[in-house]
């Protein structure tokens, strides 16, 4: 399972991409609100930050409804990247958001459909031709269903039918999360800084280094 880093904080994106863990970020509107900055700039900014990855998602913004709407605003965050191949459109699950999708993927440009809560609705995107689908398992687990579970069924499914779309398990609050995820077949987990910092630690790592570090300080060498 690759990870993908779940935020809008040029910072946090700059640290996760300097530890060489980063495949790729993803942003939403409620992400780029929550920095106070311009949209396309920020996703500029991030596009320059991290060079390497395979994907940034910028997601069209919540007043685009129409397919048309979607893909103009898609054609203008394509030219930032100029036109290179990490930008991915993030797209609503709507029959919208499909249509838009699926025209997208026919012009060759990556899709990640957001909103996911369901099988059914993951294996539309995947037949709409994205790139990524996005089931949100905190979401969920925070109205006491079982987002993990609904992970574990869409990998399933997408091993059954031979569906090339990528699995990117979002809203990973935990990581216990990341974990379940990632034996459950998520190709990916897009995670906020806080949970990579979270499952780089244990405490007996620390206690080792510590000991390590008193013995060292302590022989005679
Ligand atoms: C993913 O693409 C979303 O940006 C994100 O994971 C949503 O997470 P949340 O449910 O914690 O807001």
């Amino acid at each position: 399972m690759k990870f993908f880093i779940d935020t809008a904080n040029v910072e946090a994106i700059k640290k996760a991409y300097k530890v060489g863990i980063l495949s790729g970020v993803t942003t939403n509107p409620s992400l780029v609100a929550k920095e106070g900055v311009k949209f396309e700039e920020r996703i500029e900014e991030i596009l320059q930050a991290v060079p390497s990855v395979e994907s940034v998602s910028a997601e069209v913004t919540p007043d685009a409804v129409t397919a048309e709407e979607m893909i103009a605003q898609a054609n203008e965050l394509i030219k930032i990247n100029n036109y290179d191949k990490n930008i991915t459109i993030k797209l609503p699950m709507t029959l919208e958001g499909l249509e838009a999708c699926r025209y997208l993927a026919d012009k060759g440009v990556k899709t990640n459909v957001t909103l996911i809560f369901t099988v059914n609705q993951a294996l539309l995107a995947a037949r709409a031709g994205a790139t990524y689908v996005s089931p949100f398992l905190g979401r969920l687990d925070d109205i006491s269903e079982d987002g993990v579970q609904l992970v574990s069924k869409v990998a399933e499914l997408f091993r059954i039918h031979n569906l090339d779309a990528q699995i990117i398990a979002a809203s990973v609050r935990h990581p216990d999360h990341v974990t379940r995820v990632a034996m459950a077949g998520a190709h990916i987990a897009t995670v906020p800084f806080a949970v990579i910092e979270q499952i780089a630690k244990h405490p007996l790592t620390d206690q080792g280094i510590a000991k390590f570090a008193a013995d060292w300080k302590g022989s005679s060498r």
